[in-house]
């Protein structure tokens, strides 16, 4: 008993001891201490030298060592098994993964985050138009009637297939389906992507993005619109940066002004910015038009407001110091992930 249980731990240490993932070397440990004449076998057939009275725990102590090697064995196999996988492929498992890169906002997305949060501040809500438009909803109930001379202003893509289908020219076109689903008081914003056919170049590209402004309620006057945007102004451009209104003209509101702020780049000196003048356009806006809140179904006698909308990517190329429109919608990565929300 006491020189089998001494065979044992010999056989232990050497096989603790062997250690390798070649398969064949592997095939050579399974014959040599688990095949039919291995000396696993040569251990059993110990057994029947042991006295009696001992061979319960001969048996115990076999039995023991029988699963430490066969575990040893598996070890080693599957050891084998990963690393022949390994070589079949030709791949090294032990290599860090590649990393993935991360990606980051589009400059455009920024500035229209921007522009969003300050509003969503003061109550207005976003809402989503489609960017196929019938013509009532781009041109009719904007108060653009068929041949009116203002369609002109913006220069259209038609859809072939569909007369009575345009790639819509403003974000406009989302106020008459909000109006229309005849849900007031209305304070929402809505951004998108609008399309004219413009010839592309550095400063005027075929599709670009605007912002449009709604606000629906009783009584509402042209001073709840100048302080709607002073805020706007203030929160987007700083305290001390100055706006003025210029009369203009849209179909749609009525009365209608552009409103510049003073030159941030320059601070009024006069720069290229703002071709020497101190002042840059930034918006479109007015009261709307009874004409557009009666095709919508609101009466305007007892229903007013204003409107305004305003483009995103001159903001963004002022911001961001961009020079070329193209750049924002060539997709070009080493572009792209040099912006970020804090800058
Ligand atoms: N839709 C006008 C454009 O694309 C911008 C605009 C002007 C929108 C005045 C308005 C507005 O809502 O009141 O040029």
């Amino acid at each position: 008993m006491k020189n089998l249980r001494e065979q044992i731990e010999a056989l232990r240490d050497e096989i603790t001891g062997f250690n390798s993932n070649d398969p064949a070397q592997v095939e050579e440990f399974r014959i040599k201490y688990l095949g039919t004449k291995g000396q696993l076998k040569n251990l059993m057939g110990e057994l029947k030298n042991v006295p009696v009275d001992q061979k319960k725990e001969a048996g115990q102590l076999l039995n023991e060592f029988k699963q430490f090697v066969e575990a040893h064995y598996e070890t080693l196999k599957s050891n084998s098994s990963s690393a022949a996988d390994a070589a079949d492929t030709g791949i090294d498992l032990s290599l860090p993964g590649d990393p993935t890169p991360l990606g980051s906002r589009h400059p455009v997305t920024l500035m229209r985050n921007q522009i969003v949060s300050i509003f969503q501040r003061l109550g207005f809500a976003v809402a989503e138009g489609p960017e196929i438009e019938d013509d009532w909803h781009n041109f009719g109930a904007l108060n653009l009637p068929a041949h009116h001379p203002a369609r002109d202003m913006q220069d259209t893509f038609y859809i072939q297939q569909n007369p009575d289908w345009v790639l819509r020219t403003h974000t406009s076109s989302v106020q008459i389906r909000e109006m229309e689903k005849g849900k007031l008081p209305i304070r929402m914003l809505m951004p998108g992507r609008v399309f004219r056919n413009e010839t592309v170049s550095a400063r005027s590209h075929c599709f670009f993005h605007q912002i449009e402004g709604l606000y629906i309620d009783k009584n509402v006057s042209f001073a709840d619109l100048k302080q709607t945007l002073y805020f706007f102004v203030k929160e987007m451009y700083g305290a001390n940066v100055k706006v003025r209104f210029r009369p203009s003209y849209f179909p749609f509101t009525e009365p209608s002004a552009e409103m510049d702020v003073s030159c941030f780049i320059c601070g009024g000196e006069g720069c290229h910015v703002c071709k020497k003048t101190g002042w840059v356009e930034i918006l479109g806006c007015g009261m709307v038009h009874p004409n557009v809140l009666s095709n919508c179904g609101i009466d305007p006698e007892e229903y007013n407001g204003f409107a305004f909308g305003l483009g995103v990517e001159r903001p963004a190329m002022l911001k961001y110091g961009v020079n070329d429109l193209r750049l924002f919608s060539e997709n070009d990565v080493r572009f792209l992930k040099q912006f970020t929300a804090a800058t």
